[in-house]
């Protein structure tokens, strides 16, 4: 067969095979097979020195044209297959605007501080103003000032956790009064007494600590509310009337509350109150253990001894306290019956409140 021939059947097949080429990469190995250094047609181009000088021109033209051929239509093709893979890559990345959204899961106010915030409310509708005090401690502010010295017994029930200074010294081995996390806020009473201006009518809501485990009763950390009235003519009526007025704001009208004798080393007389079943009505069920009532809090007419260490004059001034633990108060109000629900960040538990 004459090269021209040759040349014309393989721009024919290298046409075809352009037309056939369904990706960019098929299209360049085409494009490798004829015109790479290894190429058919670039082996043509090679070898014209061997071409006979008569047939060189006639050989030349037909090489130049084949070349020509090929190399328009693989531009023409790559720009077809380039568009095309385009397209294809751009609706496989494309983002779906009519699928549905995620929504976002609202937070809400936990439980224990909606109870202290609805309790503040309460008492600063009644004219008192919230006071707060530290969590670390001195002995002197959680303890001593309270009328509970280092041998007094009340201490055993709470025991709490100690801080040591850098050298791991406790203050106590300097003579100073030992730091500690705080057990009761009943010692922001004293920062009280001694910072502010009488009459004080106050209550502060905080943390507090205690060297418990967890049960379904008790927590190492917790919430309570104190509260702490001084002024002149101050009597148990007050104190009484101003209880049974949280109890009822706080559980519903229909909620009575009664007034245990009890035993606080800073009040005196001390009570524990405890306010009517919501279950039962009085009647006695599970939930008050068949009493009828439930116990949520701790009160008294302040000691004359503790006025007296916070320089206040017992004979002309008196008062009450109280203090109260808020996990209690909303275990009790929504029938939780396991302080440790409040603490496990369960959103099907939170959400209900
Ligand atoms: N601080 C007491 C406790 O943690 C509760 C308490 C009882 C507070 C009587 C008071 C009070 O202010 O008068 O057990």
């Amino acid at each position: 067969m004459a090269i021209t021939e040759e040349l014309s059947a393989l721009r024919d097949d290298t046409l075809a095979a352009i037309a056939a080429a369904e990706t960019t990469a098929a299209l360049e190995e085409v494009r490798v097979a004829v015109l790479g250094k290894a190429g058919s047609l670039t082996g043509y181009l090679r070898s014209m020195g061997q071409v006979p000088k008569e047939e060189r021109a006639a050989v030349g033209k037909a090489v130049n044209e084949a070349r020509v051929a090929v190399e328009e239509a693989l531009g023409a093709r790559k720009a077809t297959l380039d568009a095309a893979e385009l397209d294809a890559a751009m609706d496989a990345a494309a983002v779906d605007v009519t699928l549905p959204g995620r929504v976002q899961q609202r937070g809400t106010r936990h439980l224990i501080n909606g109870i202290i915030d609805e309790i503040s409310e309460i008492f600063l509708g009644l004219g008192y103003s919230v006071a707060e005090g530290p969590e670390v401690e001195t002995d002197y502010y959680n303890f001593e000032a309270l009328n509970a010295p280092a041998d007094h017994p009340s201490r055993s029930m709470q025991d709490t956790f100690y801080v040591l200074d850098r050298s791991g010294d406790a203050a106590r081995v300097r003579g100073e009064s030992e730091v500690l996390l705080r057990t009761q806020t009943s010692g922001v009473q004293v920062h009280a007494m001694e910072d502010q201006e009488l009459p004080i009518y106050v209550i502060a809501p905080g943390k507090v600590y205690r060297r418990d485990v967890a049960d379904p009763s008790h927590l190492p950390q917790f919430h309570q509310i104190e509260g702490l009235v001084v002024d002149e003519g101050i009597t148990f009526a007050d104190l009484k009337g101003t209880l049974d007025y949280l109890c009822k704001q706080i559980f519903g009208p229909e909620r009575k509350t009664r007034f245990r004798a009890h035993y606080f080393p800073f009040t005196e007389p001390s009570a524990e109150v405890d306010v009517s079943c919501g279950i039962c009505h009085g009647e006695g069920c599970r939930m008050c253990k068949g009493t009828g009532w439930l116990e949520i809090l701790g009160c008294g007419m302040v000691d004359p001894n503790v006025l007296g260490m916070s320089g206040i004059d017992p004979e002309r001034y008196s008062g009450f306290a109280f203090g109260m633990g808020v996990e209690r108060i909303a275990c009790l109000k929504y029938n939780v019956p396991d302080l440790r629900m409040l603490l496990e960040g369960d959103m099907r538990f939170l959400r209900q409140f």
